[in-house]
């Protein structure tokens, strides 16, 4: 057996992705709750009053709501994350088929503003912290074990409205009251945690060209959201050591496109910037050697403090996770082939293909990925996402074939399976969207990534039923078979 019996088999989703619920028993309101649904042509906006009063929207990427404008809610548009798939009201239906499945870990994310609703508050919101209990405790009985994401994109709106984007130092004081609050709330139905969902984004997906205050502002966002995930492994072991935290990196898998050594070196520094930045401070306690050069080449200059970097030094997590979906083929050389990614891009793989929404399909690109961090900090690794966004049929007679999502699995799982058999220590497979939710990046509903189809629509029609694909099956003879038998 390659896959370990106590292998963490299971699948992921998001809070703003799929609880729905988004004004019910005092949640506050998140960025997705002003953000509309989009598609792979159309950006999602943000819904603002500006300082005159005026209805607007804006692109979401890279928003900065204007000087006096405030987040709206307009009855004219539609919010897909409002509803998501309603995980909130059907989530002992989903976790019983997750069961069926044969679940051992259930990846999901609990909403800051469902237990702080402005992020201020003295007092969490007690409904905030009911409703997840409900969920822990329903997961505990049927024997899958949760992972906790404590922040999945999901900063309180009034938070973002009065501080910007994690680039207040204060954003480091707020999260620690929320993670303290949760740790000492789940104490003992919860043991694994990750920190901050795809941390990396914020400079990995930053243009090479972007200036240097953008370079500035997104480098000083992370150095505190380090702090504060730093501080988070410290306070989660004090509270409990058997509490285990990680890291959450968007990994991708740069290639270079040429042989050029000029692409070499640009393929070098994205690992070292998109990838390993990250990566080295959360495992390894400290500022690698090339972030100066990093710093230096935009003119930046960090607001830290001494007892930052102890804190960063004291807050090593205990393990490394990420997502993959892809790799990226990337070149110094002028190339109009461009092709899209997880909020990024990179330019045509000819030896690859790629999905309805340009992600480059490439499982040897996580085999790579694995051994190649594994090799870098030795800590137990967990692959917390990976999955097909795709579009399915529900035929006449209910049913839904989906061999494309079964191809990709098994060849992502051999990748892993690879992986172990050269000394990877992996020890969780938890697959994103392992029931139909939001697209974080286009709002789309049709972007199907589930074992499990769930009615609902991108016009916000559907009755939300929730149906069993060809896939659920399969899945479930995988983790039956440990992970041995991956045929059809
Ligand atoms: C990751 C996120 O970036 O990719 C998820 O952590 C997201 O929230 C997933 O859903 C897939 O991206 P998308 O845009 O297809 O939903």
């Amino acid at each position: 057996m390659k896959f370990d019996k106590n292998f963490y088999w299971g699948g992921a989703i998001a809070a703003n992705q799929a609880e729905g619920a988004w004004n019910k028993d005092g949640r506050g309101m998140a960025r997705t709750d002003v953000t509309t649904g989009g598609s792979v042509n159309t950006p999602r906006m943000v819904t603002f009053m500006d300082k005159d009063g005026h209805k607007q929207k804006a692109p979401n990427r890279g928003f900065k709501l204007p000087e006096g404008a405030h987040y709206a809610v307009f009855d004219d548009e539609l919010y897909p994350n409002h509803d998501g798939i309603d995980f909130y009201h059907h989530y002992k239906e989903d976790i019983a088929l997750f069961k069926e499945m044969g679940f051992k870990m259930f990846r999901l994310s609990i909403s800051w503003s469902r237990i702080y609703p402005t992020g201020e508050e003295e007092q969490p919101n007690q409904a905030g912290l009911d409703f997840y209990r409900r969920v822990f405790t329903e997961l505990r009985n049927q024997g899958i074990e949760p992972l906790v994401s404590i922040w999945h994109f999901d900063t309180p709106l009034a938070l973002e409205e009065k501080y910007g984007d994690w680039q207040d130092r204060r954003y480091i004081d707020l999260y620690e009251k929320y993670v303290r609050t949760i740790f000492t709330e789940y104490k003992g139905l919860v043991k694994y945690w990750l920190t901050f969902n795809e941390i990396n984004n914020t400079i990995n997906f930053l243009p090479d060209d972007a200036s240097d205050e953008a370079h500035q502002e997104a480098y000083q966002h992370l150095h505190y959201q380090f702090v504060a995930s730093a501080r988070a492994v410290k306070i989660g072991h004090d509270i409990d050591p058997e509490n285990k935290i990680g890291c959450m990196i968007c990994g991708i898998t740069y290639y270079p496109s040429t042989c050029d050594p000029k692409d070499i070196l640009f393929n070098r520094s994205k690992w070292e910037k998109g990838i390993f930045y990250c990566g080295d401070v959360q495992c390894k306690g400290k500022y690698p050697t090339f972030a100066k050069r990093l710093w230096k080449e935009h003119h930046i200059e960090l607001d830290v403090t001494d007892q930052d970097l102890e804190d960063l030094k004291q807050g090593t997590v205990d393990m490394y996770t990420f997502s993959y979906y892809m790799s990226q083929a990337v070149t110094t050389h002028h190339n109009d082939d461009v092709v899209g990614g997880n909020m990024s891009f990179g330019v045509r793989n000819e030896y690859l293909t790629y999905s309805d929404w340009g992600w480059a399909l490439d499982p040897d690109g996580l085999q790579y990925y694995l051994e190649m961090i594994y090799d870098r900090y030795e800590k137990p690794l967990m692959v917390v996402e990976n999955g097909l966004g795709a579009y399915d049929t529900v035929e006449e007679d209910g049913r839904i074939h989906d061999p494309f999502r079964i191809d990709y699995y098994r060849r992502h799982i051999q990748a892993m399976a690879k992986a172990i058999e050269n000394g990877v220590d992996l020890i969780a497979y938890t697959t994103w969207g392992c029931i139909d939710l939001v697209s974080a990046g286009t709002g789309e509903m049709r972007k199907r990534y589930g074992f499990i189809y769930v009615d609902k629509h991108d016009d916000g029609t559907g009755t939300m039923k929730r149906m069993k694909k060809d896939s659920f099956y399969w899945y479930k003879k995988v983790i039956a078979s440990q992970g041995e038998d991956l045929d059809d």
